[in-house]
């Protein structure tokens, strides 16, 4: 290189005329303009406009020689654009830099899309090409924001006494409740490593070695089905404190995430957030992380079809089922098409369907089930709120079900009613959970979020008699509906811990296996222990506006947990599988379930 760079693309301004600086960046657009070449130098900062004197032929010529995305040095005299020129759009704007010479650092093949434009290119190139994507505006801004929220959050849980250390990725198992990635072990041929779903073991057994505030940027890795919103690869903001009550995560848990909010520029949120319980969340969105941004809420309505000659109600209410109501106000407007739309909604979340009618006018209803409404069921809809030209909305089913299929229809009938969502980020803690959900597990139980959850007092004596009525000191934070963090109070009493284990359907094998290393620490003074993990990649993805994780992933997988850049996963050598003691299936083939480059 011949001179060092003076400033950086987006540092120029009015006050550095006359100054002689020299630029380095990648050649973003450069175009012809009566006779004079303009070339547009940009960096992760900004963007200059480089211009040559039409006298300079010379440098003119290499100038208009450049090429998009092209290394360079300029180097020249700071100058005021004329009036007309001025961008207002742009920090450097007001200026240009009048070219005296010019270096090229590295030339570039003809880029598979532009970069300076916001055309989407398809994914295929926009993964094989990420590092061209990431020198998009968008995603440069995107991990600095990223960067400010992480070190926002490191020195918000430094000063409040938290300390980070780091956890293997070599590991047992931590069972989260997705398929692990293991790795086969070569010392030990025939044995494998799991890589961590979450570091909540070792932080449980850092807290019995007496470190009673820890934290860690977590990388966590789940073989599980992907969505926008999970990643294989994904970071945590994993933490856990001894003595500790919910209320005191909670105070942590708003303190980061208020700093955070407020290093990338967005208001500093109200604390303490809103809680509701797991209860209230289902009973009034039908799910437990809900958009609170928007009412139409669910309403039980069973007691006012006791005697109703509708038959399929009849027969959910003889079952001890429930019906539900989501009142859209306005939505008689709605065309048959689209209610058959939400009927689709209603049965992919597991419902039988939806009944529906619409109040005219005069305040009868019509459509739908309404030839079923006798007078006194439609008084009592009425009665509450039911108005002219709304559509009332019915899931009738077992009471889970029909409260969590009708949380779905609520979220399809927003988007179909472009339902207006107050503006910002909206957290809210959602808490009290039950600690076991009914699964295909040998006992028919497996827990809500993880085994080592603590269950409240009051209901310990349960465990074993009516597992679904017992509640754990468990919460998760949500913010716009979406799950941003989970966590809960452990528990730290080994007997009570292998209670919980059996009751999932572990055998006393499995348990000594998989997990004795941890009953083992717990028998050695366990304190009382509880802590939480925010998804930092989900938190990124809503402070950046974005709508995906990939927005703000540097190097993100595929649907199919590919990386089409660099080809993984890819096959190993004939030599690596054999010096791992691993042979491959007949039939299973280097195309199997792999996005060859
Ligand atoms: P959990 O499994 O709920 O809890 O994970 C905590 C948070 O991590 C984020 N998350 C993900 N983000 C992106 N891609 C994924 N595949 C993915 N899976 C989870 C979510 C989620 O809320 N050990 C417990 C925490 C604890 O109890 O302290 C745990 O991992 O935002």
């Amino acid at each position: 290189m011949k001179w060092k760079r003076t400033h950086t693309c987006g540092e120029l301004r009015a006050s550095h005329v006359g100054e002689t600086v020299v630029l380095t960046g990648w050649v973003n657009r450069q175009r012809d303009h009566g006779g004079l070449t303009f070339v547009d130098v940009r960096d992760r900062y900004g963007l200059t406009q480089v211009v040559a004197e039409a006298a300079a032929s010379d440098l003119q010529r290499r100038l208009g020689e450049l090429r998009g995305e092209y290394v360079i040095a300029v180097r020249g005299v700071v100058r005021r654009r004329p009036q007309e020129m001025i961008n207002p759009n742009l920090g450097t704007g007001e200026i240009e830099l009048l070219c005296d010479d010019l270096d090229v650092l590295a030339r570039s093949n003809t880029p598979p899309f532009p970069i300076d434009s916001d055309r989407e290119p398809s994914e295929e190139l926009k993964f094989r090409f990420r590092y061209l994507e990431l020198r998009r505006p968008s995603l440069q801004r995107n991990m600095l924001l990223r960067h400010k929220a992480v070190l926002a959050a490191r020195r918000t849980l430094d000063a409040l006494e938290f300390i980070e250390i780091e956890t293997p990725l070599l590991i047992k198992t931590t069972p989260e409740g997705a398929r692990d990635y293991v790795v086969p072990s070569r010392i030990y041929p025939g044995k494998f490593y799991a890589l961590p779903q979450s570091p909540q073991i070792y932080k449980q057994v850092l807290m019995v070695s007496g470190f009673d505030r820890y934290f860690q940027i977590a990388r966590c890795l789940r073989d599980e089905d992907l969505r926008a919103d999970r990643q294989p690869e994904f970071t945590q903001i994993d933490l856990e404190m001894s003595f500790v009550t919910p209320e005191e995560v909670f105070a942590v848990t708003e303190a980061t995430v208020a700093a955070m909010c407020e290093a990338v520029g967005h208001e500093r949120p109200v604390t303490p957030f809103p809680r509701l319980t797991y209860d209230e969340a289902m009973a009034r969105y039908g799910i437990d992380k809900p958009d609170v941004r928007f009412g139409l809420e669910l309403e039980e309505v069973g007691a006012h079809f006791q005697g109703t000659t509708f038959n399929a109600f009849r027969a959910v209410l003889e079952a001890g089922g429930s019906i539900q109501l989501l009142r859209a106000p306005g939505g008689a407007g709605l065309s048959r098409k689209k209610i058959d739309g939400l009927t689709e909604a209603a049965k992919q979340a597991g419902g039988r369907g939806l009944a529906w009618c619409k109040i005219e006018p005069d305040g009868a209803a019509s459509g739908g089930i309404s030839r079923f409404l006798r007078a006194e069921e439609m008084q009592a809809l009425q009665r509450g709120g039911a108005e002219p030209g709304d559509l009332l909305l019915f899931v009738a089913d077992a009471p889970r079900t029909a409260r969590e299929v009708c949380g779905a229809v609520r979220l399809a009938l927003a988007e179909e009613l472009q339902v207006q969502r107050a503006p910002g980020l909206h957290f809210a803690w959602v808490h009290r959970f039950p600690v076991f959900e009914p699964a295909d597990t040998p006992t028919g139980w497996a827990p809500s979020h993880h085994m080592f959850t603590m269950p409240e007092p009051e209901s310990r004596a349960r465990i074993e008699s009516d597992p679904g009525s017992v509640y754990g000191q468990l919460y998760d934070l949500v913010c716009n509906g979406v799950e941003l963090g989970s966590g809960s109070v452990r528990i730290h009493d080994p007997a009570l811990q292998r209670r919980i284990m059996r009751q999932i359907g572990l055998q006393e094998e499995e348990i000594e296996r998989k997990f004795g290393f941890l009953l083992q620490a717990l028998e050695y003074g366990a304190p009382p222990h509880g802590g939480i993990a925010l998804g930092l990649d989900r938190l990124v993805m809503l402070l950046a506006g974005g709508t995906s994780l990939r927005d703000v992933i540097a190097f993100p997988k595929t649907q199919r947990a590919a990386s089409p850049m660099d080809g993984s996963p890819s096959q190993i050598s004939p030599e690596q599988l054999r010096e791992l003691g691993l042979q491959l299936l007949p039939g299973v083939t280097e195309q199997d379930g792999v996005e060859e480059r």
